[in-house]
């Protein structure tokens, strides 16, 4: 699948020319003929400056959520012309995963608990990530003897809240990815798009998720639907109904997926989470506790809607947890119970939002994110979910390994920013219009 459409005649020489300018030369933007004057809006149709679009060599590095660690991907990823334009074609080169030091996932994690953190705290991380992303960038290259043209860098979200509320006398929405990426151009030498969620809220969208452009290029579908769902420490899911165009499906966040389950495994078992679902697997599901934690409101929010720490992180827990021991639950009865309540919360949300929009026609559910090797949650997910008639498989089956994607979509990310190509799917984050998202370090 992810060969597609590798068409070695539009690869371009590596262009590591750029590199090789002298100190101090700019880099040129490939747009630069083009550059609109300043105040001139930006056309948001997805064809803007496709003539203009090369074959490029992208890094894409995500860390997500749960804090485990930075996934780095490697990609070529090609232009192509015609019907297929908003289509481009990727090649993954390879893929590697760097799992955060205690020290550093420490900071991570405390840095998320808006409580206990402190301005100087934050402002180291923010570099210390960085350097950690230059270095997870500068091994994978190495190692898979590639050379990137361009580098899309998510960051570390340390706070997100899509909705906005009352703030300072105004109505505030807002996000924050930590991670200096002047660091990481400064180690590549090429440019680094960051920061890509903002353009998308400054449109009024909820700046996420930013995923579905990927899930929309790589998996439509004229014959079936599909459905694309991560298992990260959030849980999220793309609609792409049989046949439809970008406008025409829908994304939004299920609710917790490995977060609660991490976080009970800290807690209960020592071990930052529950391996291949084995500590699940022999507990009981408290059914008692599904059913009430399935009340939380966010679970009956209709999409758009986006979900994290906030709602599902330390506090949430603790009361998961203390609710598991008034049912009498041993420890691997809360683990069980955690992974059961992932499940129920995205067959609730396929029945409600997913069904009604797939109609008839067969369902590949597609499933990516670290939880998608926890066995017993994938049971799980297969108990509910085949028989609302949807057929269950991993990502890892179309030729995406299962800890690439979301690394994946922030190399498609950059590149279409640095094209000057919109990225959000405004189907997708409730914003008013496309917009070409995050920040160039030109290094
Ligand atoms: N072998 C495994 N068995 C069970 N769960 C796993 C396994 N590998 C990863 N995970 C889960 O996946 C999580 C990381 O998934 P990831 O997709 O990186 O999420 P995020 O984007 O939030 O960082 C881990 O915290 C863990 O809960
Ligand atoms: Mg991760």
């Amino acid at each position: 699948m992810l060969r597609q459409n590798a068409d070695p005649s539009a690869a371009l020489p590596h262009p590591s020319a750029r590199t090789a300018h002298a100190p101090g030369t700019p880099v040129p933007h490939p747009n630069a003929r083009t550059a609109r004057a300043p105040g001139t809006p930006v056309r948001s149709g997805r064809d803007d400056n496709s003539s203009k679009r090369k074959s490029l060599i992208v890094a894409g590095v995500m860390s997500g959520t749960s804090a485990d660690g930075i996934d780095v991907a490697v990609v070529r990823i090609s232009p192509r012309r015609g019907a297929r334009a908003g289509r481009p074609g990727i090649e993954l080169i390879g893929h590697r995963a760097f799992p955060f030091s205690k020290a550093l996932r420490t900071a991570v994690l405390a840095a998320m608990d808006a409580k206990s953190t402190s301005t100087a705290e934050l402002a180291r991380l923010h570099w210390r990530l960085g350097m950690a992303y230059a270095e997870a960038v500068r091994a994978t290259v190495t190692d898979l003897k590639a050379a990137v043209d361009l580098v899309g860098c998510h960051g570390q979200t340390v706070y997100h809240q899509g909705v906005a509320q009352p703030y300072a006398g105004r109505s505030v929405a807002c996000t924050w990815q930590l991670g200096e990426p002047a660091l990481i151009a400064a180690e590549m030498r090429v440019p680094v798009v960051s920061n890509f969620r903002p353009a998308d809220m400054a449109a009024g969208g909820q700046g996420a998720p930013l995923v579905p452009l990927l899930d929309y290029v790589l998996f439509t579908d004229t014959k079936r639907a599909r459905v694309l769902q991560n298992l990260g420490g959030i849980g999220n899911l793309t609609v792409i109904p049989a046949g439809a165009g970008p406008e025409r499906l829908i994304a939004f966040d299920t609710g917790p997926a490995n977060m609660v389950i991490d976080a009970l495994m800290e807690r209960l078992f020592d071990r930052a989470f529950d391996k291949d679902g084995r500590v699940a697997a022999r507990g009981r599901v408290l059914d008692s506790v599904v059913k009430a934690a399935l009340r939380e409101r966010y679970f009956a929010m209709k999409p758009p809607k986006s979900a994290g720490r906030e709602q599902f992180g330390a506090a949430y827990t603790e009361r998961f947890l203390h609710a598991c021991e008034r049912a009498g639950g041993e420890p691997a009865d809360a683990v069980a119970t955690a992974a059961a309540l992932t499940a129920e919360s995205i067959r609730m949300a396929v029945e409600r939002w997913v069904k009604p929009l797939t109609g008839r026609a067969a369902v590949d559910y597609i499933v990516a994110g670290g939880g998608a090797r926890n066995g017993t949650l994938m049971r799980m997910l297969r108990e509910r979910l085949e028989p609302l008639g949807c057929s269950v498989r991993t990502s890892g089956d179309s030729g995406i390994p299962v800890d690439a994607k979301e690394a994946v979509a922030f190399a498609l990310l950059a590149w279409e920013t640095w094209f000057h190509r919109p990225g959000n799917l405004p189907s997708a984050t409730g914003a008013k219009r496309a917009v070409v998202l995050g920040e160039i370090c030109y290094g």
